[in-house]
């Protein structure tokens, strides 16, 4: 399915590492991350975009996984990074990452949270609303430190994609709506901050989006604005955040776009706006996520109770589901798996994958084809890279999987295996209780 996933002798790998070894090691569920995958991916952003057009910068959206270690990879792909609370920033700065090259998103960070990010010096906030703006002004005057901000608009556009996870309809809770009494009374407040760089304005339609017309005419969107903000302040366009969105494979039927189709699109309508209007390029950011992460991720689970109901069903119940990944009920998203041993074995029966949360929802795929099957065995989910772990739960008091890094035949620790004593280790009992 994806390149680092292979077959060997009849057992399956992620790069050089045996699924079945990997599960016995480290224990399951387990997620496990192919770090040549994330590396190809970020390859893939230079050669289609970074490189091919000058002054263009990716940002990795962080809220897809973020982990310290990933932090580390991403800093050394010299890509820029994308948070999103306090928390994102913190993993971030934690783990050293250059704090110029934060992108600092929400739709409504706390004081505490804005201040962290000016105190930290971070390299851009991504101003969501007009509350924000006055808020960031007066901490920055507080600080005596000034700050780089792009507006996030609302473009107004809708994408082909789950309800859930299309941010760019009038109809948002995010970012700043083009109505123009609104927006230009803010982009006239922000020209006139002496703490505030205005740079730009960053928009997102969506996410897992195959089609590029969503990008496309929020990007004309965009422009449109940026000539009416050059026409009525003289406002020169510095920057412009474009977001993420790049669909990926989870299924054999999925066909997703390389990047390049999205942002040859992209860039060829700020170039044409930019000749017919006299202006100078901006520079573009990409935010992309689950194209970096998503591919690279397996789950790793054992198979436990299998229960058959005549002339319905089979469920196959494995050691994790919904608290380790939510997207099949979240977002009714579709996965595939295989067992790790015989992969390629002649399916005989259709089976429901099921978790082992108290709820009939907790179903990760429906209708899956499987060869005869064991309790004791491995299958391995693909694709669980992006919003798997970073949407993790402890629903049910369940342990959220630990996490493997992978790159050719060497396995490490990422995120060690929780104990039932982490479960317990912010409860308090108050003395009258004891
Ligand atoms: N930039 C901004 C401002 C975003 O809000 C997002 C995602 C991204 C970039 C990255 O989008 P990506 O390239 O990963 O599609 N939990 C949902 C996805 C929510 C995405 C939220 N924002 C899911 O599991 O499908």
């Amino acid at each position: 399915m994806h390149n680092h996933i292979q077959v060997k002798e009849n057992n399956l790998y992620i790069e050089g590492c045996r699924a079945t070894e990997l599960a016995e090691k480290y224990g399951t569920p387990l997620y496990v991350l192919s770090e040549n995958s994330i590396r190809e991916k970020c390859q893939m952003v230079k050669n289609d975009f970074l490189n091919k057009y000058p002054n263009t910068h990716a940002a990795y959206a962080s809220k897809a996984l973020l982990t310290s270690s990933l932090v580390k990879l991403i800093e050394q792909e010299g890509f820029y990074m994308d948070v999103v609370s306090g928390g994102e920033l913190y993993t971030a700065i934690h783990a050293k990452f250059p704090s110029e090259r934060i992108i600092f998103h929400g739709n409504n960070k706390s004081l505490e949270e804005l201040e962290m990010a000016v105190k930290n010096q971070v390299g851009r906030i991504v101003v969501d609303n007009l509350y924000e703006l006055e808020a960031l002004s007066t901490i920055c005057r507080a600080l005596n430190r000034k700050t780089h901000v792009l507006f996030r608009i609302t473009p107004g556009v809708s994408s082909s994609t789950h309800d859930y996870i299309a941010t760019g309809k009038k109809d948002s809770k995010f970012g700043i709506s083009l109505d123009e009494s609104i927006i230009f009374s803010a982009v006239e407040t922000v020209l006139n901050d002496p703490f505030i760089t205005f740079l730009g304005f960053h928009f997102h339609v969506g996410s897992q989006i195959f089609d590029n017309a969503s990008h496309v005419s929020a990007t004309e969107i965009a422009l449109e604005l940026v000539k009416k903000a050059h026409e009525q302040f003289g406002y020169d366009f510095k920057e412009l955040n474009v977001g993420g969105g790049f669909g990926i494979k989870y299924t054999d039927s999925c066909e997703p776009q390389k990047i390049g189709y999205f942002v040859d699109a992209i860039m060829a309508t700020i170039a044409a706006f930019c000749k017919d209007n006299e202006m100078a390029m901006p520079s573009v950011f990409i935010e992309p996520g689950r194209f970096i992460v998503g591919e690279a991720g397996t789950t790793l689970y054992t198979v436990g109770s299998i229960k058959k109901i005549p002339d319905i069903r089979t469920y196959v119940a494995i050691d994790g589901g919904m608290t380790d990944n939510i997207r099949p009920a979240l977002y009714q998203a579709k996965y595939q798996a295989t067992m790790a041993k015989r992969p390629f074995a002649d399916t005989t029966q259709t089976v429901t994958l099921c978790g082992k949360c108290c709820e009939t929802g907790d179903i990760l795929i429906e209708n899956l084809p499987l060869p005869e099957i064991n309790s004791g065995e491995i299958i391995a989910v693909f694709s669980t890279g992006a919003y798997n772990y970073a949407m993790a739960s402890h629903y049910n008091k369940h342990l959220i999987p630990a996490m493997v890094l992978v790159n050719g035949d060497q396995s490490n620790v990422i995120i060690r295996r929780e104990t039932f004593e982490d479960l317990v280790q912010y409860d308090e009992i108050p003395g009258y209780l004891k």
